[in-house]
C-alpha cells in the first residue's frame, strides 16, 4: 500500500530516472480471458493516451472491452482532477458501480488517473468506497496488472499511489483508438505551478522522453500508415530542458517533421516557453500544422500575476502577432478562466478586450474551480457563483462570434481534410479535420477517402463546424 502525500508532490528536487522496458509477467498472460472491461476516461489527451496504454495492458491479460458498464466484469475509471465537475462525474459513476456490485459480487472496480493522486480523494475512497479492488496513481500505470491480480487473490483493496515520479517506462503495449491519428508523449509532468492548477501535484515534475525513443515511435507510426501525430505534454515547449543542453522543442519539431509523416501537431504550449526558433520551424515545414493552442487564461495583468502565469498581456500579444505574421494561415486557440479569486468586472472586461483583439479560432472557457492544496484555493474568493456564470456566458457570446467569423473565411475555398470516417449523424456523409483543426462534414465522398488527406470545397460555415463537398484526392 502506497498512499499519496502532498508534501512529497510539492518537492521540486531533480532526480535521476531509471529507464525500464515493460514486459507482462508470463503468468498474467490471458489470465482474465473471457472477461470484459468498461474503461471510462475523463480529462485531457494525456489521460486519453494513458487509456490507450491501459487498454494495451489489459488486452495482454485477456480482457475485451465493452461500452456497456452493466455487462462489464471490470469497471475502470481513468479520472481527472482539473475541476470540481470532473470529480463529480467520476464519483457518480463509482456510485453506479457500487449498486451493480451489490448484485454482481465478482465485479472488479478500479480507479486510476489524476484523482488517485489526491489525498482527499483517497481518504474518501477508503471511508466510503472500500469495495474497490485497486487504485493506481499516474506514475505507475505499468503496475496496474499487479494491483489487479493481487486484489483478486487477496480479496482486498490495493492502493498503489506514488507522489513523485518513478522510472520512465518504455515499450508499453499501446492500443490506439484512432487508426490515422496518434498521440505521442514527449514530456511528462509540469513544473509551472500556476496557482490554480492541480496538474503539477498529480503528474509530477517535468521529465522529457529521450529524442531517440520519440523518433523511433513516430517512424513506426509512419510505417503503419498513420497520417498525423500529436506531440503531447502539459507544456511541450519545455521539451528537452531537463535532458539536453542543445536540443529543445524547436529541434525536436524539425526532426519529427523531417520523418515525413503528413501531419504534425503539438499540445499544449505555455506562452512563456514559446521560442522564436519554434515559430521559424513551424513556418518552415509544410507538415507542421498551422494550428497552435496558446492558453492565455486571463486578459488582466493583475490576475495573470495572481495566477503565476509568468507573462503579461503585452508579451502575450507580441508572441501572438509574431505567430500570425510568420506562420501562413495560422489558427490560434486558447483556454480562459473566469471568476478567479478577486477578479473584478474591470479585470473581466480586459479579458473581453483581449478576445476581441485575438479573434481566436477556438477557445475553451471555464469557471474557476478551487482545487485542493493549490495556492489559489487559499485566496479569498468573494465573487458569487451567479456572477461567475454570467461572466462565462458573456465571454462565450463573444468567443463564439469569432469562431463563426473565422469559419466563414473558408466559404467557397478548397481545403485539405484528413478524413476519419463516416459521419455519426448522417449516414451518407463523412467527417474529418482541416490543417487548422476545424471539423468538416463532407458530402458525396466514398469509403476510399477514409484515412486520406483530400481536397474539400467548403459550402457552409457554422460556429463549430464546416460543411463541404469532396473534390479530389
Ligand atoms: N498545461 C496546459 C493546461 C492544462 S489544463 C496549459 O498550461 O496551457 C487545461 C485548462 O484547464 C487550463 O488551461 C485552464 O484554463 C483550465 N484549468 C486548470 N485549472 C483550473 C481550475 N482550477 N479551475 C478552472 N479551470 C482550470
Ligand atoms: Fe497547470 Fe500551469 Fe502546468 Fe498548465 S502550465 S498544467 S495550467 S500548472
Ligand atoms: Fe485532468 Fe489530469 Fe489531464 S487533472 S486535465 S487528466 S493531467
Amino acid at each position: 500500500m502506497h498512499l499519496p502525500n502532498y508534501k512529497e508532490a510539492k518537492t521540486t528536487d531533480k532526480r535521476e530516472y531509471e529507464e525500464k522496458n515493460y514486459k507482462l509477467k508470463e503468468e498474467y498472460k490471458d489470465k482474465f480471458l473471457g472477461k470484459k472491461c468498461f474503461l471510462k476516461t475523463y480529462g485531457c489527451q494525456m489521460n486519453e493516451h494513458d487509456s490507450e496504454i491501459i487498454t494495451g495492458l489489459l488486452t495482454e491479460m485477456g480482457f475485451t472491452f465493452t461500452d456497456d458498464y452493466l455487462e462489464a466484469d471490470l469497471i475502470l475509471l481513468n479520472t481527472c482532477s482539473i475541476r470540481e465537475n470532473a470529480h463529480n462525474k467520476a464519483f457518480g459513476m463509482l456510485g453506479r458501480a457500487k449498486h451493480l456490485k451489490e448484485e454482481k459480487k465478482d465485479l472488479m472496480i478500479g480507479l486510476c488517473g489524476c484523482m488517485a493522486q489526491e489525498e482527499g480523494v483517497i481518504t474518501n475512497l477508503l471511508e466510503k468506497y472500500s469495495y474497490l479492488n485497486f487504485v493506481i496513481g499516474t506514475h505507475n500505470i505499468f503496475e496496474l496488472p499487479d494491483a489487479l491480480v493481487k486484489s483478486v487473490e487477496e480479496g482486498k483493496i490495493q492502493i498503489e499511489v506514488y507522489s513523485r515520479e518513478r522510472e520512465l517506462v518504455e515499450n508499453l503495449p499501446t492500443k490506439r483508438k484512432n487508426k490515422f491519428k496518434a498521440y505521442v508523449t514527449i514530456i511528462y509532468g509540469c513544473d509551472k505551478f500556476c496557482t490554480y492548477c492541480i496538474v503539477p501535484y498529480t503528474r509530477g515534475r517535468q521529465r522529457s522522453r529521450k529524442k531517440e525513443e520519440i523518433l523511433e515511435e513516430i517512424k513506426k507510426l509512419k510505417e503503419e500508415n498513420y497520417q498525423e501525430v500529436t506531440l503531447l505534454g502539459q507544456n511541450v515547449n519545455a521539451y528537452g530542458k531537463d535532458l539536453y543542453e542543445d536540443y529543445s522543442m524547436a529541434e525536436l519539431l524539425a526532426d519529427v517533421a523531417s520523418l515525413g509523416i503528413p501531419r504534425v501537431r503539438f499540445m499544449t504550449s505555455h506562452p512563456w516557453d514559446f521560442t522564436d526558433a519554434m515559430i521559424d520551424v513551424i513556418a518552415k515545414y509544410d507538415n507542421i500544422m498551422p494550428s497552435i493552442h496558446l492558453p492565455v487564461q486571463s486578459g488582466s495583468d493583475r490576475i495573470l500575476k495572481l495566477m503565476g502565469r509568468r507573462y503579461n498581456i503585452e508579451s502575450y500579444l507580441t508572441l501572438f502577432h509574431k505567430m500570425k505574421e510568420r506562420i501562413k494561415n495560422c489558427a490560434i486557440s486558447t483556454d480562459i478562466i473566469v471568476g478567479f479569486p478577486t477578479e473584478t468586472e474591470e479585470d473581466f472586461e480586459k479579458t473581453l478586450e483581449l478576445v476581441k483583439e485575438c479573434k481566436y479560432d477556438n477557445a475553451f472557457t471555464f469557471i474557476y474551480s478551487p482545487r485542493e492544496n493549490t495556492p489559489a484555493a487559499k485566496m479569498k474568493d468573494d465573487i458569487p457563483l451567479s456572477e461567475k456564470e454570467s461572466r462565462l456566458y458573456r465571454l462565450n457570446e463573444v468567443v463564439n462570434t469569432y469562431f463563426l467569423e473565422n469559419n466563414k473565411k473558408l466559404l467557397n475555398k478548397e481545403v485539405e481534410v484528413l478524413v476519419e470516417g463516416k459521419s455519426l449523424k448522417k449516414d451518407e456523409e463523412y467527417f474529418g479535420y482541416t490543417d487548422t483543426n476545424k471539423l468538416v462534414n463532407i458530402k458525396n465522398g466514398n469509403d476510399d477517402i477514409i484515412g486520406k488527406i483530400v481536397k474539400v470545397k467548403i459550402t457552409d460555415a457554422k460556429t463549430w463546424s464546416l460543411d463541404g463537398e469532396y473534390v479530389s484526392r
